[in-house]
């Protein structure tokens, strides 16, 4: 086991010490965690194929997986990518820094293992003044997957980061909670039209603003496991999200579903099960059992977001054998959040909805 160092620093403006030691690490080829808009990610320097396999090693990720480089300029996109499409300038100039990922051919300069040996390469540029300090203090692009263990909840929080990593890692940036709560939106460029592969901070609505043609992936919205030849975005065959609890989503109109989780309770507490409650504030008033944690508003689907993956992990730290989770509007990051939950359940789904 190695030592991980926890390197506090300020949000809005790191203080450069801290940075220059964690660049520092990047450089040699070391592996450190740091926030970004989104959830934390664990950063290897993207060029150096030795630190990338320890980054896969740390995470315990299958191999064909790749992470999302990131980078502080948006130039280096010419560098590591090639074919570049017209709608990418627009795409840059709008959402760029911010939670969306592309999808681009890739260039030679890139190592087959920072790209699992595909043809293409995810590129981003995080919306978060350290994960930037960190990537223009490092001088190369980052490769950084979230900094969980591979299945596990995406991290919020730099306490998330070391319940899964500490002993396995470098360092970890501490940049306090993450904004936006889930990962980054993956809009493939390489495809016409460009495709969501998976859906995130990046609302749909925000897309469509900017693009005359965008689609969803049949993963974003499936509501079952998906056959493995269609799946395009190599994460999406994984496992992921995955508390240690069961989970259920109920979904479908809140009076239906709040009944619903009502004699669902009942019957699993009957039969001698801790159940835990994933509620909105609208309906979490109605359920009688002591462990219901709320992700906010219904109407508010950015609060969801944010609250999603901590309490997943709170529920695995009080020991819970089932969670029943209300579904929530696909609106806005409503469609992130639905996509996380209803893969966390390995879409064990209840629809209320008659017909
Ligand atoms: O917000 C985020 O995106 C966070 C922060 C740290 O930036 N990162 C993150 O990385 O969520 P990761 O590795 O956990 O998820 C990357 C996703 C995976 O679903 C992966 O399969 C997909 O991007 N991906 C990476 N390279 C790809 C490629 N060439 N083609 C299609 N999908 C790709
Ligand atoms: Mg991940």
């Amino acid at each position: 086991m190695k030592k991980t160092i926890l390197l506090k620093v300020n949000p809005r403006k790191p203080e450069m010490d801290e940075i220059h030691v964690a660049a520092a690490l990047i450089k040699s080829g070391g592996l450190v965690a740091f926030p970004t808009e989104t959830v934390y990610g664990l950063g290897a320097d993207a060029l150096n194929p030795k630190a990338v396999r320890a980054l896969f090693a740390a995470k315990k990720r299958p191999p064909d997986n790749p992470p999302i480089v990131h980078i502080s300029n948006a130039k280096d996109v010419h560098k590591m990518a090639k074919g570049i499409p017209c709608d990418a300038e627009k795409l840059m100039k709008a959402f760029w820094p911010g939670p969306l990922t592309l999808i681009f051919k890739r260039s030679p300069i890139v190592p087959d293992e920072t790209v699992c040996g595909l043809s293409t390469i995810a590129i981003r540029m995080p919306r978060h003044n350290v994960a930037l300090a960190l990537i223009k203090e490092s001088g190369c692009p980052i490769a950084a997957p979230s900094a969980n263990l591979a299945g596990k909840p995406s991290p919020t929080s730099a306490k998330h980061v070391m319940e899964d990593l500490e002993g396995r890692i470098d360092a970890v940036l501490d940049g306090g909670p993450t904004r936006i709560g889930v990962e980054s939106t993956v809009l493939d460029l390489t495809v016409d039209p460009p495709e969501v592969l998976r859906p995130g901070g990046t609302s749909l609505e925000k897309l469509k603003t900017v693009m005359k043609q965008v689609v969803l992936n049949p993963v974003v919205t499936a509501e079952e496991p998906v056959p493995l030849k269609q799946v395009r975005s190599p994460g999406l065959k994984h496992k992921h999200y995955a508390p240690k609890a069961d989970l259920i989503v109920v979904e479908g109109d809140l009076e239906a579903v709040a009944k619903k989780i009502i004699e669902l309770t009942r019957h699993y507490i009957g039969s001698g099960r801790k159940v835990g409650i994933l509620a909105t504030d609208e309906a979490a008033g109605r359920y009688a059992v002591c462990n219901v944690k709320s992700m906010g508003s219904r109407s508010n689907s950015a609060t969801a977001a944010r609250n999603l993956f901590r309490l997943l992990r709170e529920f695995d730290s009080e020991v819970v054998d089932i969670i029943l989770a209300e579904g929530v509007p696909t609106k806005g990051l409503g469609l992130a959040v639905m996509n996380r939950l209803r893969k966390a359940s390995g879409y064990t789904i209840i629809k209320t909805d008659n017909g």
